[in-house]
């Protein structure tokens, strides 16, 4: 079994103490509204969602994407309880992570019902933005222990929905 090399546990660190969180969830989620509009719905209370500088400006919108930025360091702190490989991610990672995610996962799902394959289109914003953010020291490596980190996270948010 491959375990999550010593590069991948201190570049999602390295990432994560890099970007402003605040300034990164707030574009994320600005960008998943826009791109994947059916996502607005969940945020009917957020008022102006109407076009895209109206999402980037609701204080709601930035207010949300700095949550979800804190929801993700989370995983970041836990990163040294994961052991496994990036194959055998839905089957052994979610036993060390899916604690930390248990009660969002039940609150996306029971009470917020939001379809859970919205989860890695949030995800995907995030990486765009965190790339767009860094800029060219973003490398290939950077990217894809970004991705495989996330795809833990989005698996776990998800637990709840099987
Ligand atoms: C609430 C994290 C994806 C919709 C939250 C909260 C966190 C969070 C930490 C606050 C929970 C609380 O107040 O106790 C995440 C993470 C995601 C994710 C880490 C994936 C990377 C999504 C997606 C949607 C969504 C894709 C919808 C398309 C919501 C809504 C709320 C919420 C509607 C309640 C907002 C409010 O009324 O304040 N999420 N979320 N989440 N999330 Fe997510």
């Amino acid at each position: 079994m491959v375990e999550w090399t010593d590069f991948e546990r201190a570049t999602i660190k390295d990432i994560f103490s890099k970007i402003d969180y605040a300034s990164v969830g707030q574009q994320a989620l600005a960008r998943c509204l826009v791109v994947y509009p059916w996502t607005q719905r969940y945020f009917g209370n957020f008022g102006n969602l109407y076009n895209a500088a109206a999402i980037l400006g609701n204080p709601n919108v930035a207010a949300h994407g700095l949550t979800v930025m804190r929801g993700l360091e989370k995983a970041v702190k836990d990163l040294d309880n994961i052991k496994s490989t990036y194959a055998e991610l839905t089957v052994k990672d979610l036993d060390n992570i899916k604690s930390t995610y248990a009660e969002l996962s039940v609150l996306h799902s029971e009470k917020l019902h939001v379809d859970p394959d919205n989860f890695r289109l949030l995800a995907d914003c995030i990486t765009i933005v965190t790339a767009s953010t860094l800029g060219a020291s973003f490398s290939a490596e950077m990217q894809a222990a970004l991705q495989k980190f996330l795809a833990v996270v989005v698996s776990a948010l998800g637990k709840q929905y099987q």
